[in-house]
């Protein structure tokens, strides 16, 4: 059932490339964005958006809340579900409440769309599965497609997650003409890459494996990035500390100078997600003040970077979506041999569970 793979998770890593295809099928056409599920003018009386959800599938939330205001102009606030439910919060009948979530079953999750019907929300899922809790009490539900997923550790419906909500973004941006149609059609052009982006070639696997016997030890990790790098950081770090049991955060990479740089030294592993597209001489200046403290570097980056102590140079250099997927499978297969070198089962990481049914 592996397929010659070491671990589940290490297939789904590598199925990310054909599942992404799958999630755009019939719903990425040459010059719009369509979903069979949604009713024409979806978005009619919307004016902002707020999504729940936990653990992983909240950094696909996060993510899309930067792509929400940016490409559709509307008002995108991500909370985490465990949260919501007891925070009071003021809901108006004007916000489309979206909830995320792989399995469907999330406890946290289902409640907090409950609290959201009973105040009369208009409700969306992004769900990987059928029929699951959280799509029988959506009024709508997107299907992401990944397919079974059965490494505890979340990989392919991320990367679905986060398609999705793409699309959506583009969608709503087309529906109530917030973007241009050669900005939609770029943006298609790019959309239509991204399969390619997830193919994980032998020279990059090859890298990570022999790089990660440098990150064994060290006092911790931290990963930065900006804007929608941000949130893939966030991602990074679960990834690592869910499989390796190491240390790692994630963190706005200019949020290190109010604090967190007085843990910088040479045992803490700084993984700088460096995208071309995306505020690169902000993120660049924040890494080498780490690195002025003598921070160990891993960068990844499509542009070389001279102060990196350990360099990943990726290849999508024009469209900030296809960089945070290239870098999302880097950060996936570094977690994931370093979790391997330290003789961790990888699908089955202590304490944990595939889905959170108890709050
Ligand atoms: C991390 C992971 C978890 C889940 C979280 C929500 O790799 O898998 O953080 O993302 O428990 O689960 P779903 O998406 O099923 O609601």
């Amino acid at each position: 059932q592996k397929d010659g793979y070491r671990f589940f998770m290490e297939k789904e890593i590598y199925e990310q490339s054909r599942v992404m295809s799958e999630t755009m099928m019939g719903r990425v056409l040459d010059e719009a964005i369509a979903f069979d599920e949604l009713d024409e003018n979806f978005f009619e009386g919307i004016s902002s958006i707020k999504i729940c959800a936990c653990g992983t599938s909240y950094h696909s939330a996060l993510a899309s809340a930067y792509l929400f205001e940016r490409i559709a102009k509307v008002r995108c606030d991500v909370e985490i579900a465990s949260e919501f439910r007891y925070k009071e919060p003021l809901l108006t009948k004007d916000t489309l409440f979206i909830t995320i979530s792989q399995s469907g079953e999330t406890a946290d999750t289902l409640e907090a769309l409950k609290m959201a019907k009973r105040a009369g929300l208009k409700s969306l899922s992004i769900c990987n599965v059928d029929n699951s809790s959280i799509v029988r009490e959506s009024d709508t539900a997107i299907l992401t497609r990944a397919g079974i997923e059965k490494g505890v550790a979340s990989t392919k419906a991320f990367a679905t997650q986060t398609m999705v909500l793409w699309m959506l973004a583009l969608y709503a941006g087309q529906e109530k003409s917030t973007i241009s149609k050669e900005t939609l059609k770029n943006e298609i052009t790019a959309m239509l890459q991204t399969p390619k982006a997830l193919i994980v070639t032998d020279t990059l696997h090859t890298k990570l494996n022999r790089l990660s016997k440098r990150y064994l030890h060290g006092h911790g990790f931290f990963f930065i990035g900006r804007d929608i790098f941000y949130p893939l950081a966030l991602e990074g770090a679960l990834k690592l500390k869910e499989i390796s049991y190491r240390h790692a955060e994630g963190y706005p990479a200019g949020e290190m100078k109010h604090g967190p740089i007085a843990l910088a030294d040479s045992e803490l592993f700084t993984i700088a997600l460096m995208p071309k597209t995306m505020h690169y001489d902000k993120i660049k200046s924040n890494v080498e003040e780490l690195s002025a403290r003598d921070a160990t570097i891993c960068a990844i980056s499509p542009i070389p970077f001279d102060l990196a102590d350990d360099f990943i140079q990726t290849t999508y250099d024009a469209h900030p979506m296809l960089e945070f997927f290239e870098m999302m499978v880097v950060t996936q297969l570094l977690a994931l041999e370093i979790s391997v070198r330290l003789g961790n089962d990888v699908d089955m990481p202590r304490n944990l569970a595939k889905s959170v049914t108890v709050e």
